[in-house]
């Protein structure tokens, strides 16, 4: 199910809700095996990273390369190259990843050459702790096209993804995702941030799971 808030030629953003029942539960499961994001101090963010093009239907894995985003962009890892482990292939290629590169692909107007960078995110949260899911806060990611899919969200509050017109005004959208919701959008025309997450009360910990999408236009 995909409705379409505002989308025309100048992109500017669809959400909808990922289907549950094609492989959602084996990628919900896969989070639990991401090794821990080395970049960041603590041991709240877990992470992999894989690009893909998508040709005639089929997708294909991209040599790994380096990420790293320019100091503008991040502020809090800018000018840092980072390399994570590749998204293992049942994950890449199941079903429910599968249909949601493909989704996204066609949502943006992407082209069989075109790069589909893809982060497959934990959060975990303790003690109460507000854990932000991106310390840099409000910010672009530097492409044409942003994909945000919360998977899943195990005994955590918070964690609402939060929209903007402009870096320093309150945000137009700030809504906490069910699993399986997304949003796309132009990451050219807006920026982004998530709310702090932290275990629900009586809770020692949570996780909060996500997929992101990024590409440039073509
Ligand atoms: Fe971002």
């Amino acid at each position: 199910m995909t409705k379409v808030l505002e989308h025309s030629t100048d992109f500017s953003l669809v959400q909808g809700l990922l289907a549950k029942d094609t492989g959602f539960e084996m990628l919900a499961s896969s989070f639990a095996d991401l090794p821990l994001d080395p970049y960041i101090q603590g041991d709240f963010r877990y992470r992999c990273y894989s690009n893909v093009k998508i040709e005639a239907g089929h997708i294909r894995r991209q040599p790994t390369k380096t990420f790293m985003q320019p100091s503008h962009i991040n502020q809090y890892l800018g000018d840092v190259e980072r390399q994570y482990q590749e998204i293992p292939e049942q994950t890449l290629t199941g079903a429910a990843m599968s249909s949601m590169l493909k989704d996204f692909k066609d949502q943006c107007a992407l082209s069989d050459d075109a790069v589909i960078e893809i982060h497959q995110i934990r959060i975990k949260t303790q003690s109460r702790n507000a854990t932000p899911p991106a310390p840099e806060g409000v910010h672009q990611d530097g492409f044409n096209y942003l994909g945000i899919y919360v998977i899943g969200t195990q005994t955590v509050e918070g964690g609402e993804v939060m929209l903007y017109e402009a870096k320093d005004e309150a945000p137009f959208f700030c809504e906490r995702f069910a699993d399986g919701q997304y949003v796309i959008l132009n990451d050219a025309r807006y920026f982004h941030n998530a709310a702090p997450v932290l275990p629900l009360p009586g809770q020692d910990q949570g996780y909060w799971d996500v997929v992101v999408l990024t590409a440039h236009a073509g």
